[in-house]
């Protein structure tokens, strides 16, 4: 099982041959594997290993030093992810063995803060953070976006839609990008079925992942422990393999990946599948992962259903009725624990209370 490899110099050329090979490599990649492996990307190697270097020294901090960045009432969507806070929906309510920081590298409009106020808080920066913390987790977030913005244009002429079908939508989106430190086990905690994050599928729309690296017991960049950590994804079904096939998701050399989300999954009507994958912890005590990803989002005032184009009965049947992204949002983001369920409670009518007072009012003045 091949995953395809697109090369980024290709989806921008004007030979429309080179376009329209990279636009069926994608079809094919994103349609089966729902992921693809990219190069000539424009993320940095050596920015990123620097940018891992100063956030390993943060989340190496006391956890009383990281707790004013961990901010509930923002649904941790700046700042910092305490371990254990989230949780795969498909998981058994595991929460994940990771820590993870947040922030958005673009800027957004002016009213969507207002709609939404925890899907587009202002970023969060530790004060004395160590150097190239913010800059670098910025600059990767800036790179990877351009590089999935290309993604999603080739990915729409794949389909036979307009260019911009994605990419319109997408525009000052609440795109994120995102730190993840998975931690160690200890000697009584390894090969127990501890997953450093359960298996799901990413709610956003496109996901692009630089690459991650491993420390071992001291604390230091290494290569992999053993042969059974890492990303795992799961394939298509099929009629021969029902439950589809786990994969290692290991890129080529100078390749990064990008993985189709909930909202691409939707948009497509399934012509593209959320890809559904694993982090599995080593089976030696000690070491860590770190990695980053870049979450696109469709903008929250956009609706959430297929494409007319690709609106069959099949796919109307299987993801009405059509939502708006911010709720689809808020709903996710209770469901995976960082959101509370309270906040279910904002989308309907709010202010019934006021007829209520209108009515104890009323009362009273016609009983004086
Ligand atoms: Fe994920």
């Amino acid at each position: 099982m091949n995953i395809p490899t697109v090369d980024l110099n290709d989806l921008s050329s004007s030979d429309p041959s080179r376009v329209a090979q990279g636009a069926e490599a994608l079809r094919q990649a994103f349609g089966t594997f729902g992921l693809v492996y990219v190069q000539n990307h424009g993320v940095d190697a050596q920015a990123l290993s620097r940018f891992y270097d100063a956030f390993g020294d943060f989340v190496a901090r006391p956890v009383e030093q990281k707790r004013p960045y961990g901010r509930a009432d923002l649904w941790y969507q700046r700042g910092w992810t305490p371990p254990n806070t989230e949780v795969a929906v498909a998981g058994n309510g595991q929460p994940d063995f990771k820590e993870c920081y947040f922030a958005a590298p673009l800027p957004t409009d002016d009213l969507s803060p207002l709609e939404f106020p925890q899907l587009y808080p202002e970023n969060l920066w530790p004060e004395d953070a160590p150097p190239y913390f913010k800059e670098g987790l910025l600059t990767m977030g800036r790179a990877l976006h351009d590089a999935g913005l290309a993604l999603l244009s080739a990915a729409a002429i794949a389909l036979g839609l307009d260019k911009a079908a994605f990419t319109s939508l997408c525009e000052r989106a609440p795109h994120v990008t995102r730190a993840l430190q998975y931690l160690p086990l200890d000697a009584s905690q390894v090969n127990t079925g501890i997953l450093w994050g359960e298996e799901h599928t990413d709610f956003n729309l496109l996901t692009l992942l630089p690459g991650g690296r491993f420390l071992d017991p001291e604390g230091r960049p290494a290569s992999q422990p053993d042969s059974k950590s890492g990303l795992y994804l799961r394939t298509r079904a099929t009629p021969d393999e029902p439950n589809g096939r786990l994969v290692r998701g290991s890129a080529p050399p100078g390749c990064i990946v990008a993985q189709v989300g909930q909202q691409l999954e939707i948009l497509t009507g399934g012509t593209f599948l959320a890809t559904p994958h694993v982090i599995t912890a080593p089976g030696v005590p000690g070491w860590q992962r770190q990695s980053a990803a870049h979450f696109m989002h469709v903008h929250t005032s956009s609706v959430l259903f297929p494409l007319p184009k690709l609106r069959t009965p099949a796919a109307i049947q299987s993801y009405a009725p059509p939502v708006l992204a911010g709720t689809y949002d808020i709903k996710t983001l209770v469901d995976i624990g960082l959101a509370p369920s309270s906040a279910l409670d904002q989308l309907g009518y709010r202010h019934y209370d006021r007829l209520n007072r209108m009515r104890t009012d009323d009362a009273s003045v016609a009983t004086s």
